[in-house]
């Protein structure tokens, strides 16, 4: 099969056919010529910082519905995090979930193994029975408080046993101030080893991992809201205008960009519970923004598609190139829409950004095959493979 179109490649927009044999690129020419694509043709996103419950949460979200609202957003591939009800802390549990994965996943599924004081001995076994199976992007998102709260001296210790990526949640337990409860948690993490730090939401924090071998990540609530604006819950919490706008400003510093969709019903909003829902918003958003010329195309890419799998080793995602498989995202840069929540399809039915422009892809390729044009989702549930 052969496509041609304006393709996101190397950096530019380009026009030109692309050969796919079994999911993959096989190709890229100027010469050849297949079924023309209208619009420009990107690399599909990747977020890898997702949190779609299930089991014992499922009113909330499922993978079923969390990876058909990343399927609308034009993600082809999530990390899930471990803090599920029961957690992700041991094989059997891993198992279960990969399983039902397997069942109801419409775009590709990885999992995270989560870290807890009490497994925390037997990591590197419970890694090893994992990936006879399975492939794990990483041990995390690590909490340094809350239900699944590690001690710096535990992470140090797993941090020295292995060489798996470790994800950090870093809000340091005992700092009161929000601001500096991050930076601490990254300074100390810093001085123990390198980590990929989860939703960076301080312009510090992010300068002290760019100065160093750990990698960061930033989400699109910490860039686009302030505490100011509105008051829901999120952990890290919002920060002051002030903040976001430097945080923006050193946002070409950030590795990853990642949503950390994190649903709760209207009801548990409203009883404090910290998080909100992004994977569907993610790329309509910031296609948007970079259209407008307040980001660069090039630093999106780079940011939810092509550092995401070279951080974590996906291999064969993250760009348009031979050898990747052919995962790609339509955008038609004059389709300009306000976010509506009833047009979103996370199961908790609310979103943060009510009234956003953004630009929502009009199809999506996975592995070559379209499975999502116009608004229809063109495969089943379970059709995403799980890594
Ligand atoms: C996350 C959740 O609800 O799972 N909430 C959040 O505010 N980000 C957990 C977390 O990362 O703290
Ligand atoms: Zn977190």
């Amino acid at each position: 099969m052969i496509i041609s179109g304006n393709f996101f490649y190397r950096g530019r927009i380009i026009d030109c056919a692309v050969e796919i044999e079994d999911g993959l690129i096989v190709d890229i020419s100027k010469n050849k010529r297949g079924k023309r694509l209208k619009g420009i043709v990107m690399p599909a996103g990747i977020d890898v910082h997702v949190h779609f419950r299930d089991f014992k949460e499922s009113y909330k979200e499922t993978i079923e519905t969390g990876s058909l609202s990343a399927l609308y957003g034009g993600v082809c591939l999530v990390v899930d995090q471990p803090n599920t009800n029961p957690p992700i802390t041991d094989e059997k549990v891993y198992f279960e979930r990969m399983r039902k994965a397997e069942r109801s996943t419409y775009i590709d599924y990885s999992l995270n193994l989560g870290l807890i004081e009490e497994n925390s001995e037997k990591i590197k076994n419970i890694i090893e029975k994992i990936e006879e199976k399975y492939y794990i992007p990483a041990i995390g998102e690590v909490f340094l408080k809350n239900a699944m709260m590690v001690s710096y001296e535990t992470l140090e210790r797993v941090r020295k046993s292995t060489s798996k990526i470790i994800t950090v949640h870093a809000e340091d337990p005992k700092e009161e101030d929000d601001v500096l409860a991050e930076v601490k948690a990254v300074e100390r993490c810093l001085k123990i080893g390198n980590f990929h730090f989860c939703h960076i939401s301080t312009s510090k924090a992010l300068n002290m991992i760019y100065e160093s071998n750990s990698t960061s990540e930033v989400t699109p609530h910490h860039i686009l809201h302030s505490r100011e604006k509105i008051d829901f819950r999120v952990n890290p919490p919002l920060k002051s205008n002030e903040e976001r706008i430097m945080l923006f400003k050193n946002f070409q510093k950030a590795d990853i960009l990642a949503s950390d969709h994190a649903p709760h019903t209207i009801e548990e909003k409203k009883e404090g519970k910290p998080g909100f829902p992004g994977v569907e918003v993610v790329y309509p958003i910031f296609f948007y923004m970079a259209k407008k010329g307040e980001i660069s195309l090039n630093e999106l890419v780079k940011k939810f598609s092509k550092n995401p799998a070279k951080i974590f080793n996906l291999s064969r995602y993250g760009e348009i190139e031979v050898g990747k498989y052919a995962n790609f995202v339509v955008f038609d840069p004059s389709d300009e829409r306000r976010i509506r929540s009833d047009d979103l399809h996370s199961k908790v039915g609310w979103t943060i950004y009510e009234g956003f422009m953004a630009i929502f892809p009009r199809e999506v390729y996975i592995r070559g095959e379209k499975v999502l044009e116009d608004g229809d989702v063109l495969v089943d549930k379970g059709f995403g493979e799980v890594l």
